[in-house]
């Protein structure tokens, strides 16, 4: 069986910038998002980083099951078990507390928790119990206070947190690692998503912070960090 790491939103922000580390590293890499031209341009990014490390990608919208199906049926017919799920998709919404709609809960639930369990799910049933698997949740420091203007947002992250923490305690003693990180603001276009004029100056460069998880996520040596918070110095 071959060994990859799969990114879920590997095609822009942090988690493109987790991919480069990880094909730094010499590992494969699975790519899913929902645009196939943006996922196209971040593998030829890729590539350019390593000829050894196989560079795969699958329009995927992690909140779809039939979605996340294929997905597994990719690995499994490709004979590949995930040594890495880098859960990291996700999208932002600033509004009001007085104006949340159906359609902005779905919108921001879909990928940010719901797709998070769907997917890891899928990985977890389809793993054989004797490999070692990482899952790696990439939340938000959102998911540790509550913001003003991020209702919506913030439950949706506190629900990843929540999720993060049954799992860990459920797979406790099996040869699955969990990790939860918590970023603070980056420079990404998740700002451009949610459309608001947001001064992301001083905010943090998404590749120093990739830098900071995947040390953290490949230097185990018989340890495990379970936690990362990451925040702009000042
Ligand atoms: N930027 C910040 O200030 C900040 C701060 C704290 C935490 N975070 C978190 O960090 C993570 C990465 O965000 P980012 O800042 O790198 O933003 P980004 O550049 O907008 O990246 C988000 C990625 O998620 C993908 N995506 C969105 N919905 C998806 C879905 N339903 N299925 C599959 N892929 C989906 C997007 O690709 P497609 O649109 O092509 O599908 C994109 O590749 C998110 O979980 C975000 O909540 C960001």
């Amino acid at each position: 069986m071959k060994k990859i790491s799969i990114i879920s939103g590997g095609s822009s922000g942090l988690g493109l910038a987790i991919a480069e580390f990880i094909v730094k590293e010499g590992k494969d890499v699975l790519i899913l998002g929902r645009d196939n031209d943006k996922l196209t341009r971040a593998a030829r990014k890729l590539s350019r980083i390593s000829s050894t490390s196989h560079i795969s990608t699958l329009v995927c919208n992690i909140g779809k099951e039939s979605d996340i199906k294929l997905t597994g049926k990719f690995l499994k017919d490709h004979k590949i078990v995930t040594e890495y799920l880098f859960n990291n998709a996700g999208r932002g919404l600033i509004t009001g507390a007085g104006t949340s709609t159906s359609e902005m809960i779905d919108d921001v639930f879909e990928p940010n928790l719901k797709g998070m369990i769907l997917l890891t799910s899928e990985i977890l049933r389809i793993t054989p119990e004797k490999e070692e698997l990482t899952i790696v949740n990439i939340m938000s420091t959102s998911a540790l206070f509550g913001r003003d203007n991020e209702t919506i947002y913030c439950a949706a992250k506190w629900g990843a947190r929540g999720y993060t923490e049954a799992l860990r305690t459920e797979l406790k003693g099996t040869n699955r690692n969990i990790i939860a990180v918590y970023p603070g603001g980056m420079k990404t276009d998740f700002w451009s998503v949610i459309g608001e004029k947001q001064d992301i100056t001083n905010f943090m460069d998404p590749a120093e912070v990739a830098k900071k998880i995947v040390g953290a996520v490949l230097d185990t040596k018989g340890l495990i960090v379970s936690d990362i918070t990451i925040n702009r110095k000042t």
